[in-house]
């Protein structure tokens, strides 16, 4: 028996209500915000990963699917969006276009992690990324269209946590301070961290071995080293968070699992669950990315979010979502020539907007109604013998149970009537 890979997951029809609505939200919040759908391919060149995302990451180091094509091209199945959507902006000389650009993406996405729940091998994600413009402003926008998007699902009791990592200028100097200050505590980090501490020191303040966290406890804030112009920006975003109206937290710990954060990094939680796979979104500004990957320096701010999390949380909180609604008619046949009638009846009623089934494989009329009924189909039409010979069909209220006979040439007038299907009957 073949089963899908560890860590995939089938999204069988009784759950894409769910997707269906989460996407449906989207697309919204997407055109309020003025964003624009960009999709960019599945696999890229693996060196655009490792340069972006940063080599030292684990995304990068254990979690990537790289593989060779028969070209002999190193490639990769994109782990995350924002640096396709970076390559494709430089690519496509996006430049040029008012400032910023504004563009978001729906997708798969792939990484080698231990599954578990809201942590798969392969998960959705849904992006967006303002290129363009360094305005703090930028950032409450992209923050707030999250939360706007997550409070219009109805998900509720959530918490925004932010912070500053600073940019190149005052990065390394912090990063300096960092390692001074694990200098007397590394017997006391994971094997991991140790390593760290000589490649990615950041990375030390997220690992979430308990050894770790308390050698954290006391580690110098990123948001205490930074330069002028970095807290002037972090200011005025607090400010401006505040304008409109964000509860926010502090967290000098947050530092994000990719390398290329410059400034602002946040994430949006459920209150009171903690651990990797609980955050619902979270990005950040990266100011350096595009012209790492060839284009002019241009600042730029996103987030990202899966799918798979918000559904989870959605089912948590235990909130509705809109069922699609049931074929309107069932065409039952009994014989040869009430058949043909069916199938011709089933291809008008489809042509003319209406929902409709019919049996098939010569089942019974009570097993073609019993079908009919467990799908929640609400009005049947059944040819018989005597129907054909009397150009008549027989419409039956699968509710009420009643039944009337109809001329052939009348049942849209009278379906219509009816107020079943579209307009356009
Ligand atoms: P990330 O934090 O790695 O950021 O992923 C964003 C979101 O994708 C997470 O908050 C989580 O909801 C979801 N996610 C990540 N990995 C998994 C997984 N294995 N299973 C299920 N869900 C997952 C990024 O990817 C950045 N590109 C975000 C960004 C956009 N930064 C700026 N712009």
């Amino acid at each position: 028996m073949y089963k899908a890979p560890r860590g995939t997951t089938d999204i069988l029809p009784q759950e894409q209500p769910y997707w269906e609505l989460v996407r449906q939200k989207i697309v919204a919040i997407c055109q309020l915000y003025g964003y624009s759908r960009i999709d960019t391919p599945i696999f890229e060149d693996a060196r655009l990963f490792a340069r972006s995302i940063g080599e030292e990451t684990d995304i990068v180091e254990k979690e990537m699917y790289v593989f060779q094509d028969r070209g002999g091209d190193r490639m990769t199945l994109r782990p995350e969006g924002t640096a396709p959507v970076c390559r494709a902006y430089v690519e496509h000389g996006m430049h040029n276009l008012p400032q910023p650009v504004k563009l978001y993406y729906i997708g798969p996405a792939f990484r080698y992690e231990r599954p578990q729940a809201g942590r798969r091998r392969q998960h959705y994600q849904f992006g967006y990324e303002a290129i363009g413009d360094a305005d703090p402003a930028l950032d409450a926008e992209v923050i707030d269209m999250a939360w706007q998007l997550y409070t219009s699902l109805g998900l509720s009791h959530l918490q925004l946590l932010l912070n500053s990592i600073g940019c190149r200028e005052c990065r390394p100097k912090y990063l300096a301070k960092l390692k001074e200050y694990y200098r007397d505590l590394a017997g006391q980090l994971c094997a991991d961290c140790q390593q760290r501490l000589v490649r990615n020191p950041l990375r030390l303040l997220d690992c979430k071995r308990p050894s770790c966290q308390r050698a954290a406890r006391h580690a110098p804030r990123s948001a205490d080293h930074l330069c002028a112009a970095c807290l002037e920006h972090f200011q005025q975003l607090q400010r401006y968070l505040g304008l409109l109206g964000l509860p926010y937290k502090l967290d000098h710990r947050l530092v994000r699992g990719l390398d290329y954060y410059t400034r602002t990094v946040f994430e949006i939680q459920p209150r009171g669950v903690s651990g990797a796979q609980s955050t619902l979104g979270g990005g950040g500004r990266y100011d350096d990315l595009i012209a790492e990957l060839g284009g002019k320096p241009t600042p730029a701010v996103g987030l990202a979010t899966g799918m798979e999390r918000i559904v989870l949380n959605l089912k948590k909180q235990k909130l509705p979502v809109p069922q699609p609604p049931p074929a309107t008619i069932w065409v039952a046949h009994v014989g040869d020539a009430a058949k043909a009638e069916a199938i011709g009846l089933t291809a008008q009623l489809r042509r003319a907007g209406v929902a409709a089934l019919m049996g098939m494989g010569g089942r019974s009329l009570k097993a073609q109604l019993r079908q009919a009924n467990a799908l929640g189909v609400s009005q049947a039409i059944i040819i018989g013998e005597e129907e054909v010979a009397r150009g008549e069909l027989t419409l039956r209220d699968m509710v009420a149970g009643q039944q009337q006979r109809v001329p052939r040439s009348e049942i849209l007038s009278v379906l219509k009537g009816r107020h079943l299907g579209t307009d356009d009957i």
